[in-house]
């Protein structure tokens, strides 16, 4: 019995300007996950919006939009067992600066507002956002 699952991810604009983006996808191929899309974009504010609505409102929305707007990022879907959990679990915790070593934001962010990724957090954010980003999937 599998639970096999698709999980809507970003490598924020911090990352590409980082040169990040190959060690970061690395990872995920590493662990087993599969790549089922992938795209460098520019998001627009509405996306941001959209993408970030239970966030906004709150004071560190304005940066947040600012930030993730500011230049290219890689969105990505990726398939596989407990993806969803698996891939919050390489990310490691929001707050950038206790993440835990060999995490993604453990190894290379200081700060929570430059934390590098996103993952969906549950299936039905993972189909919602999967929707945003990649409608004809
Ligand atoms: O990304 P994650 O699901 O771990 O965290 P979240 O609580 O859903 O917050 C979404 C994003 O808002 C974070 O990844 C940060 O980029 C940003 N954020 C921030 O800049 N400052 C905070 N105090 C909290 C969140
Ligand atoms: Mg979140």
């Amino acid at each position: 019995m599998t639970a096999s699952q698709r999980t809507l991810v970003l490598l924020k604009p911090d990352a590409v300007e980082r040169r990040l983006v190959g060690e970061i996808v690395s990872r995920y191929e590493a662990k087993g996950l599969r790549i089922v899309a992938l795209e460098l974009r520019t998001a627009d504010v509405a996306t941001a919006q959209a993408h970030y609505a239970e966030h906004v409102g709150r004071d560190y929305y304005p940066g947040l939009e600012q930030f993730v707007t500011s230049g290219p990022l890689v969105s990505l879907v990726l398939e596989g067992e407990c993806a969803i959990e698996a891939v919050r679990s390489l990310h490691g915790i929001t707050d950038s600066a206790v993440a835990a070593p060999g995490t993604i934001r453990g190894d290379f962010s200081l700060f929570t507002n430059r934390n590098l990724v996103h993952a969906s957090d549950a299936p039905e954010s993972a189909e919602r956002e999967i929707a945003i980003w990649f409608p004809n999937l």
